[in-house]
């Protein structure tokens, strides 16, 4: 690995959540902004319901694409948001609610978006994960051959 992928100056981010995670969003917002991301919230924004997989496809698309590098997305649980990221080709999310989870999905799945759940995670630890998440680079090595297994597999 030579360049680091986690320069929060360069580093983009999007962001989105469901009604059910909409607190939740507001607080990694909070902390994007104290940390200096530059990061752009794909929505929803109130407490409305709404569909999960429409916030869903909307980050996954801007990660896919590659105007924004990683994605975070929040629903109730992290569950049905994550499994609709994850219909998109390229995009691996992968739901954290501890640290030790959200450094191996950077380390080991090079995971491009992160899951969360409102309704599992509190404020404080979902900050630390978030950040965690966000400062971990892809170790590479075994764990580039196993990704690359998962993106052939994903062309099939
Ligand atoms: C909404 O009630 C809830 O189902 C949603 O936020 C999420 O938890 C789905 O997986």
């Amino acid at each position: 690995m030579t360049e680091s992928q986690t320069n929060k100056e360069t580093l983009t981010v999007a962001i989105g959540s469901d009604h059910a995670g909409f607190r939740l969003k507001k607080e990694i917002n909070r902390m994007l902004q104290e940390e200096g991301y530059s990061f752009k919230d794909f929505g929803t924004f109130s407490e409305e319901s709404v569909d999960y997989p429409d916030i869903a496809i909307d980050v996954a698309k801007a990660v896919r694409s590659g105007e924004y590098q990683r994605g975070i997305l929040i629903c109730g649980t992290g569950i049905g948001i994550g499994i609709a990221a994850n219909k998109m080709e390229g995009i691996r999310a992968a739901l954290c609610h501890d640290t030790f989870s959200a450094k191996a999905s950077r380390e080991h799945n090079d995971a491009n978006i992160l899951t969360m759940g409102e309704r599992i995670v509190g404020p404080g630890l979902a900050r630390d994960i978030a950040a965690v998440w966000l400062q971990t680079d892809f170790a590479g090595g075994r764990h580039a051959r196993r990704v690359q297994k998962i993106i052939d597999f994903e062309k099939k």
